[in-house]
This record gives structure tokens, C-alpha cells and sequence, in this order.
């Protein structure tokens, strides 16, 4: 594929989610609003997106979410638009409702309860879009080494490759596996590229883990009828988050308010403080 075509400047990003392990926060607000210190958690995406070269993002949302393209009407940096995701069929089926808005080009996807730490001047998910661009590959997964134990939350891959680039081909997804049929410790962490082309296998996906259309299983059938996939892990301090249950959200809270340029040491104060003795 020439490289003009590869270039990939629209993002999708699926925020239909219940939060159902937050209420009752989220009776009202959107889970993906909710605030890591200062910021909703999902202008924090929608600012990494910005910084990677994103253009356009496109969010699928629930009926019960408009409060979200209310809030980010005439955001600078980026051209926003939304659709509505009638049901919750699952993360694949979030997915298709933007074939559309894709309009046949190659597009980012960034699941809008999940924030991932940048250290260092580029973020992580600027490797997925070098590696979709520099490779053959069709899809790129963002992967995060995780302990075998927590493989039942996740999307779970095998490395079949490296190459010299600290990224490696994929030849195995398996969503949310038992301990035992996780076939790594490298872990799907909410960012993909892809080619246009996954829609024609999100089509054919059957109803996977929890009954949901799984994008991970559409993953695995692109890898089946021979497409390339490429996984690109998080390295040193980069971390995945998500604001999924009341720990994971105190943690990113607490993670984004101890890393606040003009905050960290009252928040740093408060967490001392507040610590009791054992
Ligand atoms: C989704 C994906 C899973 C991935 C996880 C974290 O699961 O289906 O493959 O590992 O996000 O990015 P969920 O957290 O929606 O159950």
C-alpha cells in the first residue's frame, strides 16, 4: 500500500460503555466525563490524539451521552463529530458505526475510559501510528505486559516476530482468556490502527466473550485470511489506566492529580496526610 494511503489522521473513539461498575456516579454523568483532577478523562484522550496528529474524531456514543459532544463543541486542534450506538452489542459493533465517518480511510481507535502515561516528548500511541505506516500491517494494538493472572480482563496476544523497532507481528488474539489459555503476557491496552478493511470482518464476527461482538475477535479473523497485525508494547514507566471500577479510577485520579504540573505537591501533601498508620 503506498504510504500517502497509510497515513492515518481520523480517530474513532467508543464511549457508549453503561459504567455500570460506577454507579451510582454514573447515573448522570458519562463515565468517560468523569474527572482524573482537572480534566475529564476523555479530554485527556482526545489531547493525546491531538498531540499524535489526529485531525477528526468521531465519538459512539449512547443516547444517554450528549453532555459529551456538547462539552467538546468547538474544541480547538480537532473537527468532532458523533453517532449514536443504539445498542450495546460490544466494542466491534461500536466500531462499525463509524464506517461511515471512516469513509474508506485507515483510522485510529481509542477507547474513551482509558488514559495511558506519557513519559518522555512523544506519546505511546504515536509508535502505533509510526509502526501502521512504516509496516505492512493492517491492524496495530497497543500492548501492555501483564501479570497471567489478570488475562480474564483483558484481550490477550502472542508475539510471533520481533522486529529491530521494539514491536513485534501478532499470529494469536484471544479475548479474555482463563489463566491458562493466555497465550502471552501481553495485553490489548485501548489503541488500534487499522485498515478499512476491518469492517469487512467485523461483519462476519459471532458474538464472543460475554456475548458481546469482541474487536479482538475481528482481529482474529483479519489474521486468519492472512492480514498483518503488529502489537507495540508500552515501555519503562508508560502505564494503561482505566476508569472501569472505583480502584482503577482512585488510582488514575490519584496518578493524574500527584502529576499535575501545578498541583502535585499540594496532592502529593493531601496523600501523606491523609495516609494512616498501619
Ligand atoms: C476492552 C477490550 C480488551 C482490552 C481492554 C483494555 O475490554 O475488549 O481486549 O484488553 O478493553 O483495553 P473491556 O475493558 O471493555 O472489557
Amino acid at each position: 500500500m503506498a504510504q500517502a494511503l497509510k497515513k492515518i489522521r481520523k480517530a474513532v473513539i467508543p464511549v457508549a460503555g453503561k459504567g455500570t461498575r460506577l454507579l451510582p456516579l454514573t447515573k448522570v454523568i458519562a463515565k468517560e466525563m468523569l474527572p482524573l483532577g482537572r480534566k475529564p478523562v476523555l479530554e485527556i484522550v482526545v489531547d493525546e490524539l491531538v498531540s499524535t496528529g489526529i485531525t477528526d474524531v468521531m465519538f459512539v456514543i449512547s443516547e444517554s451521552k450528549s453532555s459529551i459532544p456538547v462539552y467538546f463543541m468547538a474544541y480547538p486542534g480537532v473537527d468532532v463529530s458523533w453517532t449514536v450506538q443504539s445498542e450495546q452489542k460490544g466494542l466491534a459493533d461500536a466500531v462499525l458505526c463509524a464506517e461511515e465517518y471512516v469513509a474508506g480511510e485507515p483510522f485510529l481507535v481509542a477507547l474513551g475510559d482509558s488514559v495511558i502515561s506519557q513519559f518522555g516528548p512523544r506519546h505511546p500511541t504515536s509508535r502505533v501510528l509510526d509502526c501502521f505506516e512504516n509496516t505492512d500491517a493492517q491492524s496495530v494494538i497497543i500492548v501492555q505486559k501483564t501479570p497471567r493472572a489478570e488475562s480474564h480482563r483483558y484481550g490477550m496476544v502472542h508475539p510471533k516476530r520481533w522486529d529491530g523497532n521494539e514491536r513485534f507481528e501478532i499470529d494469536l488474539l484471544v479475548e479474555k482468556p482463563a489463566v491458562e489459555d493466555a497465550p502471552s503476557e501481553y495485553a490489548i491496552a485501548g489503541r488500534y490502527a487499522f485498515d478499512p478493511c476491518v469492517f469487512e470482518f467485523i461483519r462476519k464476527t459471532p458474538p464472543g466473550a460475554g456475548g458481546e461482538l469482541q474487536i479482538t475477535d475481528s482481529i482474529g479473523l483479519m489474521l486468519a485470511d492472512g492480514r498483518p497485525v503488529w502489537g507495540v508494547p508500552l515501555m519503562g514507566e508508560e502505564i494503561r489506566r482505566d476508569i472501569g471500577t472505583f480502584p482503577s479510577y482512585f488510582e488514575a485520579f490519584m496518578a493524574a492529580c500527584l502529576s499535575d504540573p501545578e498541583f502535585a505537591a499540594i496532592a502529593s501533601t493531601i496523600c501523606s496526610r491523609e495516609q494512616k498508620p498501619e
